[in-house]
């Protein structure tokens, strides 16, 4: 046994202001997540990833850190940390924590020190620059609002960059001073018994030494291509790979190895895999081509086949289609419809790799519409992400005006959606739900992968059905409005996306029917 847990895992993203408040003040927090733990042990969860839970002014919700060997006094203190680990532990699942190497808030004590002067010891942890020649920001860069990605500072008379708000300003990772920061940070949480961390913006950290001008862009692509340039010299630079080769050998000297899971903001599959190196970079990277493809059997088809072509020999993928910034796929992908949410849920379970879900997905949770004067989101709705609050209000627990997410009485940070139908609650009384149907997969997820992961080959279809073999396992996926004839029926159904399965032709798939059968080809 390598220690590598997480190839066939199912990790559980949590975001904690919204999962579970203890203490009535409307916000998720650590002792809330220690009290559901039982929930996902339940549901079979191998591992959890918090947002961000360090110390932070919380423009952007947390990825505005300034403290990164804290806990955020609103979220709990090192001591629920250190109980949530072994809580979880206890229960056989580990726990991730969010790294935000990108940019500190500037309120961090690092930005304030390089603020104070220009012959200050830190000035240069940050980017700083002159104007352009005949004033004006240094480059041509533009933050993710859209808006130049350069702030003027007026006491020290230079601009600093920031790829994201103003208050979150752009390490210089040039400086090898910020290298040696992270280096002792990833320690001093892995020996603390964190399990691995998601890497916030993993493809930035590095921007072009010279800070040429970006391209204008040839194609619109949200994601290598926003606002009309091309992201050429402000991200995805080469120099990033070599932290990443660092922080793995850091990893690797814990047992189990510590997982480094990015946050891959890339629009080509080759870029994504350059993230794995060979077998030296992160273990896992989020596929974002696969997040934004169509809900259609050739969309994902073609992503899944061209994903496990361009990951070298050993490179594990991971697949996930909700979380805070993207919404959630009930939503983008089934229009809240149950059948399509059976039918993604078992895709998701069955592909090759490590699994993430967002908490909520597992009861089909739809996004919830949130009134402009309800809004919490400062970045997302002026950027190139639509309005992210929608994606990320409370758990619905049960069926309660709180829906079990608050105290009675309290109003929770963000609305809740309806709670009426979907919460965990009624679900988990009712076997024909989502949740039991989920619940279920994951338990085939587990019992099959343990033995035999691994291997994806495609199979004859019909057209808008896909067919594949993974393991001992072969899935066929109808994503189509009508019914479809197989060619014999299936030998043994494990598990059917459709609660009537039991009474209907067997060699018949009902819309947006998938099933899963045993593999012995
Ligand atoms: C990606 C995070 O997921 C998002 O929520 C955040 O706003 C940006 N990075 C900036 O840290």
């Amino acid at each position: 046994m390598d220690g590598r847990w997480w190839r066939s895992a199912t990790l559980y993203q949590v975001y904690v202001r919204s999962f579970q408040d203890s203490d009535g003040d409307g916000y998720g927090d650590l002792r809330g997540i220690i009290s559901r733990l039982d929930y996902l042990e339940w549901l079979g969860i191998d591992g959890v990833w918090l947002s961000p839970t360090m110390p932070s002014p919380d423009q952007d919700w947390g990825y505005d850190v300034s403290d990164y060997l804290g806990v955020h006094p609103e979220l709990g203190t090192m001591d629920n940390m250190d109980e949530l680990i072994a809580e979880a532990g206890r229960r056989g699942m580990r726990v991730l924590l969010d790294l935000v190497p990108n940019h500190t808030s500037t309120a961090h004590p690092w930005f304030v020190e390089s603020a104070s002067s220009r012959q200050s010891l830190l000035r240069d942890y940050y980017v700083w620059a002159d104007p352009a020649p005949g004033g004006g920001p240094p480059n041509n860069w533009l933050d993710f609002t859209g808006h130049s990605a350069w702030q003027w500072d007026d006491r020290t008379r230079q601009f600093y960059l920031h790829n994201f708000l103003a208050t979150q300003a752009d390490l210089n990772w040039w400086r090898p001073a910020v290298h040696e920061e992270f280096r002792n940070i990833l320690r001093f949480w892995f020996d603390r018994g964190v399990a691995g961390f998601r890497i916030d913006v993993a493809q930035g950290l590095y921007k072009d030494a010279l800070l040429r001008d970006n391209p204008p862009a040839e194609r619109a692509d949200p994601m290598d291509s926003p606002f009309g340039q091309r992201s050429e010299y402000n991200v995805n630079r080469p120099e990033v790979h070599a932290v990443y080769r660092d922080w793995r050998a850091i990893a690797d000297r814990y047992y189990p190895p510590r997982l480094l899971l990015g946050e891959t903001w890339v629009g080509q599959l080759r870029q994504l895999a350059a993230f794995y190196g060979v077998d030296d970079e992160l273990q896992l990277a989020f596929n974002f081509p696969f997040v934004f493809a169509g809900f259609a059997a050739d969309d994902l088809a073609g992503v899944v086949a061209g994903t496990l072509a361009a990951l070298p020999d050993g490179g594990c993928p991971v697949w996930t289609a909700s979380n805070h910034d993207v919404g959630r796929f009930p939503s983008r992908w089934c229009g809240g419809d149950d059948a399509k949410v059976r039918l993604a849920l078992l895709v998701l379970a069955t592909l090759p790799g490590a699994l993430v879900l967002y908490y909520g997905d597992e009861i089909g949770m739809s996004d919830v519409a949130v009134p402009p004067n309800l809004v919490r989101d400062k970045l997302g709705g002026h950027s190139a992400w639509p309005g992210r609050d929608r994606g990320r209000t409370p758990m619905p627990w049960d069926n309660s005006p709180t829906g079990g997410f608050t105290a009675p009485g309290v109003t929770g940070w963000l609305p809740l959606g309806d709670n009426s139908v979907t919460n965990v609650a009624a679900q988990r009384r009712d076997p024909g739900s989502v949740l039991a149907f989920c619940r279920e997969l994951l338990r085939l997820r587990r019992a099959e992968s343990g033995r035999r992961l691994g291997e994806y080959r495609t199979l004859a279809a019909p057209a808008g059905v896909w067919r594949y073999a993974t393991g001992g396992l072969a899935v066929t996926a109808n994503f189509t409005e009508g019914p479809i004839r197989l060619g014999s029926p299936p030998d043994q159904v494990l598990l059917s996306t459709s609660p009537d399965r039991g009474e209907a032709d067997p060699a018949t798939l009902a819309p947006w029917e998938g099933i899963i059968t045993t593999w012995t080809g």
